[in-house]
């Protein structure tokens, strides 16, 4: 028996397969590589290229596989572009999903832990965010990861499905250096390229009201996410019931500032980010309080912000 990971070639989900197997559970990879890497995938991994949204692709997976849970991670993940490219956010995370769902309950497969995300809160007006803060998505994006809750929470009460959400915080780092975070949207890898092309990091406002006028958000190493959907799928194997959503973070926030000096003193190139404007649609603090997914599935953040910078600098100079 195996656990179906989708979306698992990517940046997140590469490291959950390896999560699993450092668990003993075997996993089984569907990716469509659209944002995903082959070469993410370890050798020995069942790996079958389609999307979650070709019906007859999930069947057939689900008729050649032995599948006793899904993690799904799959999906269109960038929050800003989603703003432009709503049919396709929906079409990925909203119609897949459902597609998923759909395909799981005709396998008779009753148990999914889904890759939800702090896009749903959008501009928090609380310094540290509990699963009880109001949701309040900003962006398609935002919008559809909250759609995915529901279909979740909806197919459990329809279905007996078993399910958790885990919404992650700011992820970054890496595991190991054969899987780096190659999205063309986040800090870490956008400082990583201009660093490498000689070109020097940008810092998109330095006018908010916090103490060092950046923005604070709440960085969780990938690794640690990893864990806890191995923490997730156990639980739920078990029998035990799970809370509906679960946030991923630490409870303590660092500047966008601090990230740069960080980058600086890790790497050992001097800089001076360039100071741009606010990009649109940014809260100025998103942190989470990460107690209840402690509680109940292992969560914890096992490291600092010095090692999720230097094991990301690592990764991608291992890529250079
Ligand atoms: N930033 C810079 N310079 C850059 C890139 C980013 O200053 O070159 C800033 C952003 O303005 C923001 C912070 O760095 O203040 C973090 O930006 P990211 O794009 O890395 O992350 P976000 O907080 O915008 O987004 C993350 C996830 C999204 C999720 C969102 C929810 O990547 O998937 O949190 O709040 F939707």
């Amino acid at each position: 028996m195996a656990w179906l990971v989708t979306g698992g070639a990517g940046y997140i989900g590469a490291h959950v397969v390896r999560a699993f197997a450092s668990a003993d559970i075997d996993t089984v990879v569907l990716d469509n590589l659209s944002s995903g890497h082959r070469e993410f995938v370890p050798d020995g991994i069942p790996f079958v290229e389609a999307s979650i949204t070709d019906s007859v692709a999930l069947a057939r997976l689900f008729a050649d596989y032995s599948i006793d849970g899904v993690v799904h991670l799959a999906g269109y993940k960038y929050a800003g572009e989603s703003v432009s490219l709503p049919l396709v956010t929906y079409d990925q995370n909203v119609t897949g999903t459902a597609r998923l769902l759909e395909a799981m309950a005709n396998a008779g497969l009753s148990r999914i832990v889904f890759s939800s995300s702090a896009a749903v809160y959008g501009t928090p007006s609380v310094d540290v965010v509990t699963e009880s803060t109001p949701t309040s998505p900003q962006s398609p994006y935002g919008e559809t990861k909250l759609i995915g809750e529901w279909l979740m929470r909806d197919q459990g009460v329809a279905t007996g499905l078993a399910h958790t959400s885990l919404r992650y915080f700011n992820v970054v780092g890496s595991g190991s250096d054969d899987v780096y975070d190659t999205s063309p949207h986040n800090l870490f890898p956008l400082i990583f390229e201009a660093l490498v092309d000689g070109r020097t990091p940008k810092i998109f406002g330095n006018d908010y009201p916090t103490p060092d006028g950046t923005c604070v958000r709440d960085y969780v190493h990938v690794a640690d996410i990893a864990d806890a959907h191995v923490g997730a799928a156990r639980a739920l194997m078990a029998g035990t019931a799970l809370e509906p959503v679960y946030n991923l973070g630490s409870g303590s926030g660092t500047s966008v500032g601090a990230i740069m000096s960080s980058v600086a003193d890790v790497t050992g190139i001097r800089f001076d980010p360039e100071i741009h404007p606010r990009r649109p649609g940014d809260p100025s603090r998103i942190v989470a309080d990460g107690q209840a997914a402690s509680r109940d599935i292992g969560w914890a953040q096992r490291h600092t912000v010095e090692s999720m910078v230097a094991s990301a600098w690592s990764a991608r100079q291992a890529h250079a």
